[in-house]
């Protein structure tokens, strides 16, 4: 199920590059044809052509950057699984479950704490220092669902 998360996590991110991508080109393409027509001025009416592409554009850019915090599986997927995926470094595997049984003793607390400071190998918040504890807290709680 991780693999679906991700994928879906690259097909955004390759949506919003192309949005990105037009919003660079578009303007070009405008200004171009406009130029030749009509000399005098058309810097100005090119801008203003372009405006309501622009807006748009930073209407539609801003919220994805100031989505809020990240759930479980999203934070998993993008930090967590570089590890717990594979393996890497000694990680429990997310689909061990004999691997987690002992860990999942100690209690949600004590696996919070882990995450967060780090242990072993693992580095605090699995070396996403820029996560807040409830999103690392997020991602502990999706890994207990899958090793229960
Ligand atoms: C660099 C690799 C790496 C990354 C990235 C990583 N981990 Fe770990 N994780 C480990 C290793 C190695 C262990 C085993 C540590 C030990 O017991 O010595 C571990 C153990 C754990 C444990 C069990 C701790 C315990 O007390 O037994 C939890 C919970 C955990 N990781 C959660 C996470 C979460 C949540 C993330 C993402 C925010 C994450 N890990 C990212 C390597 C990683």
């Amino acid at each position: 199920m991780a693999e679906q998360h991700s994928s879906k996590g690259i097909m955004w991110a390759t949506i919003i590059v192309a949005i990105v991508l037009i919003a660079i080109i578009y303007p070009l393409t405008v200004k171009q044809s406009t130029s030749a027509a009509d000399a005098a001025g058309s810097n100005d009416s090119a801008d203003v052509r372009i405006q309501p592409v622009a807006k748009f554009e930073l209407a539609k850019a801003a919220p994805a950057a100031a989505a809020g915090p990240k759930d479980g599986p999203t934070v998993f997927n993008s930090v967590c699984g570089a590890c717990h995926n594979t393996g890497a470094a000694g990680a429990p595997k997310v689909d061990d479950k004999a691997a987690w049984a002992p860990r999942v003793g100690q209690g949600k607390d004590a696996l919070y704490k882990s995450a967060i400071a780090g242990k072993g190998a693992m580095p605090p918040k699995g070396g996403a220092a820029d996560l807040s504890d409830d999103e690392i807290k997020g991602a502990v709680d999706y890994i207990l669902t899958k090793v229960k």
